[in-house]
């Protein structure tokens, strides 16, 4: 094949060794608009696995550029004027002029053309001799740019701002420099790649830079003012810039994420950068661009492929790839753009919450990697719990926690699950079984499910209720059983169906209508939940009266029932939901229109609530913190205000789940797709908040608690099949200072030994 590459850099070099390797007949033009050895940047990080896929493809390359590599183990973290060390973190750093040194010297003795300072032709009819273009012409590609339309590119401008220097400072550790400047916090990432110089990447938020002036100043004086400004760690050395021939502001750059639909058309194939970026705080982009060069490689070199068939492969597979990284760097990336939501923390669970932030990195993970630091940041978080200095780690899970005046065991919630059981409302013996099997479990908090105020407050004909005598008496058996047979709280879920009400149960169809025997629904305004669910009536003040009243008589036999907490369920487009979100909330008046009035009434029934259950005993809110619809809904920022007015009106903890609010919403789902919007409820808001949403493993709850992303964490599906998770999550732990019921014990030491017995055969 006759293949033009245009794009000198990891990929197109690597592309081009790949393809001489597979077939040394294919006549390869690499044009780079460069010389030789000029490059941006300094130096590039890659992770052991990196290493073995290079060395595999192509042993020579692969061999030198192991030969070059700087290692080091140890990630410091300097903030609030403290230093923070872990240790195993592994990486390795290689300059990226030497890479691309080595890569020019391989492609060179395996028979490539290179042509150096050739700029190269955006226009694919100037290719026509060749068989295949290859852009690898990085980020900023002006042939993806050129036929931008077939690509599907889609590109986010990030908000940060960054300057990438090199020093001659060494930095024995990856180091993470925080420091507060008169305009805001200013942080260095860096790290030694050779023996004579470290990468040194500053970043900062707009408002940072433009308060520092970095928006009008030279590079000299730019330089000049980072280097003041880092003048600790740089020990006199200074900061180097390879971009000196863009004025000051331009030589600082935003980040930008590129995704691309299809990564070929015609003959021109994306490759590296030009088809996908990933954020240089994981720093993975060149290790993209190497394993998209081998790939494409393989494929375009099987016998009997066909050519599209071979790109409809490398595409595939290699975009795998690219989404799990981008995911894990988006994730990066709004960390740092989110930063002042972690500078309160002490600097052990910033550091902490630092290393996981990209969600790659968990609990487990660190513990695999330095086991006497976690165990430092175990200790701290159990006794920042206890209020008192503790000499024994315990995972996070297992550490109380106190609201008001009840003190729960563990962090471990079993959250809210309609069970459908109920007859005219009224719990049975299934329920009993149900949430006493769930107590037994050892979670710390046990929920109800949603138990509605009145009869047409139930969702479905089977949902419970507190609104009679009789039913009172049923759950106050359950109570009992939970509080006889278990260390666990018992929290009544509160709620008014709303516009979702008179509907088939759970398993016959999720919010569909009921075959006969509807009753009548009501909501914020006339906004049916689908075309086939009745329309509501709007609430007129009468109807409020009478809903502010039922809440508050079901709080009263809650009381009587012998509940530790009550939570007001305000989600998922029920009753008070419908008013909160705008999405269903059309009202003129005083209760619709801005947040303030969309609360007005959610806030009456649940002030109405805490004033009629005791000083010293809990409440929570369930809130949907995102409607998944953008700006059209309720956002994540509206939620920390959300969050914050029920705390004003007594809430001790926001139990932020999300969506189930209008039926076309998007929501993005995956491992603890909620977490997000609990942390940001907790930490923009200063607020006691619950987690819950796909958290399935007890390293998730670990990895959530110590980073402060929450403060309880709420599985339910997870105990829909499984009623003893936290006392299996303790076996698997090795934790005992767990309530096992004692008829149970034995089987609790059994799996504990077996579990541990395993570990030691996989170790
Ligand atoms: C601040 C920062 C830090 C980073 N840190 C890391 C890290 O630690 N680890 C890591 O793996 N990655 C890191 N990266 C990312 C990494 O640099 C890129 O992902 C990687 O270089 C992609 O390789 P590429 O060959 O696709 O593109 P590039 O390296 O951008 O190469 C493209 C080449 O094409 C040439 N070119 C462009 N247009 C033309 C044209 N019309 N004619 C001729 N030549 C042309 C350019 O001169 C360039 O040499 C970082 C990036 C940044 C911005
Ligand atoms: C069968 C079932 C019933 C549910 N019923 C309720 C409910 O009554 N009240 C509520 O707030 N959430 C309810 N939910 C939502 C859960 O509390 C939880 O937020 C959701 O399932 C996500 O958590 P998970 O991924 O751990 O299952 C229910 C979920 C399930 C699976």
């Amino acid at each position: 094949m006759r293949i033009a590459c245009i794009g000198g850099g990891p990929a197109g070099l690597y592309f081009a060794i790949s393809m001489k390797l597979r077939d040394p007949a294919h006549a390869i033009d690499l044009f780079e608009r460069n010389r030789p050895d000029d490059t941006f940047g300094w130096g590039v990080v890659f992770s052991d696995q990196t290493v073995e896929n290079l060395l595999a493809n192509d042993p020579v390359s692969g061999a030198a550029i192991q030969s070059e590599f700087a290692h080091w183990d140890d990630i410091d973290v300097h903030i609030h004027d403290e230093a923070i060390r872990s240790s195993g973190h592994g990486f390795i750093g290689i300059g990226r002029k030497r890479l691309l040194a080595i890569l020019q010297e391989r492609a060179r003795a395996l028979g490539v053309n290179l042509h150096f300072q050739h700029e190269a032709s955006a226009d694919l009819d100037d290719w026509a001799g060749y068989d295949l273009v290859i852009a690898a012409d990085g980020a900023n590609s002006r042939l993806r740019d050129a036929y931008e339309p077939h690509f599907g590119v889609d590109i986010q401008i990030r908000r940060n701002k960054f300057f990438w220097f090199g020093t001659r400072k060494l930095f024995e550790a990856f180091t993470f420099a925080f420091e507060q400047t008169g305009a805001g916090w200013v942080w260095a990432h860096a790290y030694r790649f050779d023996d004579s110089h470290s990468t040194f990447i500053v970043e900062m938020d707009p408002d940072s830079w433009a308060g520092l002036g970095l928006d009008r100043m030279s590079q000299e004086d730019a330089i000049a003012l980072c280097e003041h400004i880092f003048a600790k760690y740089l020990d006199g050395q200074k900061l180097i810039s390879n971009a000196g021939h863009l004025p000051g502001p331009q030589a600082w750059l935003n980040f930008r994420r590129i995704v691309c639909a299809n990564w070929a058309y015609r003959n021109l194939i994306l490759l590296g950068d030009a088809a996908h970026t990933a954020h240089f705080s994981i720093g993975s982009g060149t290790k993209l661009a190497l394993e998209d060069a081998i790939k494409l490689a393989d494929v375009l070199n099987r016998p009997g492929l066909a050519r599209d068939q071979a790109l409809a492969e490398y595409q595939a597979e290699r975009n795998l790839d690219v989404l799990k990284l981008q995911n894990s760097a988006r994730n990066s990336t709004e960390w740092f753009e989110t930063l002042g939501r972690y500078l309160h923390f002490e600097p052990i669970q910033f550091a902490y919450s630092l290393l996981t932030r990209s969600q790659r990195v968990s609990h487990e993970n660190l513990r695999l990697r330095d086991k006497s630091w976690l165990e430092s940041v175990e200790r701290w978080f159990l006794s920042r719990a206890l209020d008192r200095p503790v000499s024994a780690p315990a995972p996070p899970m297992f550490a109380p926690f106190r609201l008001r005046g009840l003190e729960l065991a563990n962090r471990v919630v079993v959250s809210p699950m309609a069970m459908y059981s109920a007859e005219e409302g009224e719990p049975c013996d299934f329920h009993l079984v149900h949430y006493g099997a769930r107590a037994q479990g050892g979670a710390g908090l046990i929920y109800t499910e949603m138990t509605c105020v009145s009869p047409e407050g139930r969702i479905t004909p089977g949902c419970a209720g507190i609104y009679t005598q009789a039913q009172v008496a049923a759950w106050g058996r359950i109570v009992d059983f939970v509080h006889a047979h278990s260390s666990a709280k018992f929290c009544l879920q509160l709620g008014h169906s709303g516009p979702k009400g008179s509907t088939k149960v759970g398993w016959e169809g999720y919010d569909v209508p009921l075959d006969s025997g509807n009753w009548p629904v009501m909501a914020a305004s006339d906004v049916p939940w689908s075309e086939a669910n009745q329309v509501p009536r709007p609430m007129g003040r009468a109807d409020m009266d009478a809903v502010v009243a039922q809440f508050v008589a079901a709080v009263r036999r809650g009381l009587e029932a012998g509940f530790d907490m009550i939570e007001l369920h305000a989600a998922h487009g029920y009753l008070l939901s419908s008013f909160i979100t705008p999405l269903t909330n059309r009202r003129s008046d005083d209760y619709g229109g801005s947040l303030e009035n969309r609360l007005r009434f959610p806030l009456e029934v649940f002030r109405a609530m805490r004033a009629a259950w005791p000083e010293e005993r809990p409440m929570s809110v369930r809130i949907s913190a995102n409607d998944w619809m953008g700006d059209l809904g309720v956002t994540p920022d509206e939620a920390v205000e959300i969050g914050r007015a029920f705390a004003e009106a007594g809430a001790d903890l926001i139990d932020v789940s999300a969506g189930q609010t209008w039926a076309d919403c998007q929501p993005v789902y995956g491992r603890m797709f909620q977490t997000p919007f609990a942390d940001q409820v907790r930490n923009d808001g200063r607020l006691t908040t619950m987690a819950v949403g796909n958290i399935y493993e007890p390293d998730h709850v670990n990895s959530i608690l110590a980073a402060g992303r929450a403060d309880l964490v709420a599985l339910a599906r997870p105990h829909l099949i499984d009623p003893m998770w936290t006392l299996r999550a303790a076996a698997q732990q090795d934790y005992r200072r767990v309530t096992v019921p004692p008829p149970y014990l034995g089987g609790m030491a059994q799996l504990a030994r077996n579990l541990q017995r395993e570990a030691e055969l996989k170790a």
